[in-house]
């Protein structure tokens, strides 16, 4: 498939939301590649906080002190995203199941939420992105260039997540896998602040059945075909 070359003279922003293993990051890292943008994988913010944050989560205040002591910060080299809290390299540490609650936890926040967003924005005012999330297309730029709410059947993206922890080694159970990720969606979309929403000009693509390279192509397609008009 040929794509049309996307020329503007600002940078352009794709906001890509979506429930857990719906295949929004590394579909997200795909497309950015192709399109010579930077993939912002805000995931993973959530996830080098929730981590960082642990143990500080019981009391407000504390809890937003050690989020100002963090200097959270993403660097890019080659395409890849890497997150630093406290000075440290937290991208290696962050793909673990506990991480991903504490995530999802800490996520529910208003102060981790009120704090993320400008530095979320600054990555898209600089640059051309790609950037995914779960409020992207509804919060963080409601003005994206293009907006895509990716989703899939719920057993079908348990089974990809759980299919990934065991190529890591890790030894869990599909049942868990998708009670985690049933309560994990069920947190995610019921949140008082910035809930996982699809917003209302962004177009849905349902990855159920593709394969990755299938789910790639669709959404190239969108994005495309946004700018063919
Ligand atoms: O996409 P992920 O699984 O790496 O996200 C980890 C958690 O962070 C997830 O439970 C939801 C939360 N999150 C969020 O609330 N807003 C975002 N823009 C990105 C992630």
């Amino acid at each position: 498939m040929v794509f049309v070359m996307i020329k503007k003279d600002k940078n352009i922003s794709i906001a890509i939301d979506g429930p857990v293993g719906s295949g929004k990051s590394t579909i997200s890292q795909k497309c950015a590649a192709r399109l010579g943008f930077i993939y912002v994988d805000t995931g993973a913010l959530y996830r080098a906080l929730g981590v960082y944050c642990k143990g500080f989560e019981g009391n407000s205040t504390r809890l937003e002190e050690r989020i100002r002591s963090s200097n959270i910060s993403l660097k890019f080299a080659d395409g890849v995203q890497r997150v630093f809290a406290g000075g440290v390299d937290y991208t290696d540490k962050i793909r673990t199941p506990e991480a991903s609650m504490l995530a999802s936890a800490i996520s529910a926040r208003a102060e981790v939420r009120a704090f993320l967003l400008e530095l979320q924005r600054s990555f898209a005012r600089e640059n051309s992105v790609v950037m995914d999330g779960r409020d992207i297309g509804t919060v963080v730029l409601p003005n994206a260039d293009i907006k895509i709410f990716l989703t899939a059947a719920p057993r079908e993206r348990a089974k990809r997540r759980y299919d990934e922890l065991i190529a890591k080694g890790a030894d869990v159970e599909f049942e868990k896998v998708l009670a985690d990720l049933v309560k994990r969606d069920y947190d995610d979309s019921h949140r008082e602040h910035a809930p996982l929403r699809q917003a209302d000009d962004a177009i849905v693509a349902d990855t159920t059945g593709n394969t990755f390279e299938e789910s790639v192509e669709a959404v190239m397609r969108i994005i495309n075909e946004r700018y063919a008009h």
